[in-house]
């Protein structure tokens, strides 16, 4: 049966806490007259930590949460979600579910590079999900995954730009510029809040892949397909947390300015 929903319907995007308002500032430059519910997680994070029941049983009462506002699509706008949780759950919900590590494997099919880094959380990293989709897909490709625990907090804490960060970030990334890879994936949608320090040691800044960035052009495509793109012209944003959505704007606006209050949500019901 053909999927049916209102193109006013909104798109549901969550992440942990603030990473997935990296998503969703692509989302708003490529498709500002879509309605957006973002939820971050802020209670619970960091995924990267988690187990995988746990992770499922978070992702569970955020997709049900999100069933309840009748949203049309669903973006994990987390990686980590995406690499451990997507496939077992995508087919719990009539509307689709996309994550970030599928269209992020295509595109790095397609180029013209060998060595490929990815630096994500450590349940991402455990996974392999990148490393096994890119391989299917590209078998001589060689992939060198790199987990990076403590920058989420870094990011959550508002704390990017301080020695600690530097240091962090200099620690995980420097084995993969020894290892003269030519990509990096920021396989952690927080991670793009730290592209000035990464960049400071990456040979080009041409180096790095956002995944949001392909997320968002396989929902142009997917939206399209379905017959749903908005086209109305007042289009609303609405964000909410499980904890702390002070904090939450403070370091969220760092990236998207839009995000200027958050509703606390907690227990998501
Ligand atoms: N930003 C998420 C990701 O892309 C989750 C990070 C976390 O909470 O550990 O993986």
């Amino acid at each position: 049966m053909q999927y049916r929903a209102d193109k006013n319907a909104p798109i549901g995007l969550f992440d942990s806490g603030v990473g997935g308002l990296t998503v969703l500032k692509y989302l708003i430059n490529l498709l500002p007259k879509e309605n957006y519910i973002y939820f971050g997680d802020t209670l619970r994070v960091p995924y990267g930590e988690k187990t995988k029941d746990e992770l499922f049983s978070f992702v569970t009462e955020i997709l049900n949460w999100f069933k309840s506002h009748n949203v049309k699509i669903v973006l994990m706008a987390c990686n980590t979600s995406s690499a451990v949780v997507l496939e077992e759950i995508k087919d719990n919900y009539d509307f689709p579910i996309l994550g970030l590590i599928e269209p992020t494997a295509e595109h790095i099919a397609g180029l013209d590079a060998d060595k490929i880094g990815v630096i994500a959380t450590s349940a991402t990293i455990k996974s392999k999900a990148y490393s096994q989709q890119i391989i299917k897909l590209s078998p001589l490709k060689e992939v060198y995954e790199i987990a990076c625990p403590g920058l989420v907090e870094i990011v959550e804490n508002d704390i990017t730009h301080t020695e600690q960060a530097y240091k962090k970030v200099f620690k995980y990334i420097n084995p993969l510029i020894e290892d003269q890879v030519e990509k990096i994936i920021l396989g952690c949608t927080h991670y793009p809040y730290l592209e000035e320090i990464i960049n400071k040691f990456t040979k080009s800044p041409n180096m790095l892949v956002d995944p949001a960035q392909h997320l968002t052009e396989q929902l142009i495509h997917k939206l399209k397909e379905l017959d749903l793109l908005n086209n109305s012209s007042n289009s609303y944003r609405k964000y909410y947390v499980s904890t702390a959505p002070d904090k939450f704007v403070k370091a969220g606006q760092r990236f998207l300015a839009d995000c200027k209050e958050a509703i606390l949500i907690n227990p998501i019901k």
